[in-house]
């Protein structure tokens, strides 16, 4: 028991500490298809309410930037930045960096 414990927060602290070297590697494909299809679509080639812009024309820096700011609340480019925010509260920073590499390989 105290193994899966020491291990857990092993992971954790790697997890936060060095994102891609994580030991739980991130599914960016599974996080869209189970997340952020609904309203940006299954490629993230949809905008938003045709407001938003096609996530998948971003460069990875710009998504990982906007996620981030999302996550902290400090981004609201349409009004909608609290939508926004609720998505990002379940992800970790290391979903993030995966998803901001991957999305781009799809247009
Ligand atoms: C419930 C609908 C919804 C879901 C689900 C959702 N988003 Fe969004 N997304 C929005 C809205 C609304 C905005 C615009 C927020 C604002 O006003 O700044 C947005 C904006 C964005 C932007 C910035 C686009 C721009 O125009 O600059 C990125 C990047 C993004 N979302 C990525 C994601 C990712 C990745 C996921 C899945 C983890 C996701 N979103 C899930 C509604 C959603």
């Amino acid at each position: 028991m105290s193994k899966v414990v020491s291990y857990c927060v092993f992971s954790g602290l790697f997890a936060l500490g060095l994102g891609s070297l994580s030991l739980a590697a991130s599914d960016p494909a599974a996080i869209i298809a189970k997340q952020c299809k609904t309203c940006h679509g299954a490629k993230m080639e949809k905008s938003y309410l045709n407001k938003t812009a096609v996530v998948n024309t971003l460069s990875s820096e710009e998504i990982k930037k906007d996620m981030l700011e999302y996550k902290a609340g400090t981004l609201n480019r349409y009004k909608m930045g609290s939508t926004m925010k609720a998505q990002m509260a379940k992800l970790s920073e290391e979903d993030i960096e995966a998803l901001a590499k991957y999305i781009p390989t799809l247009k």
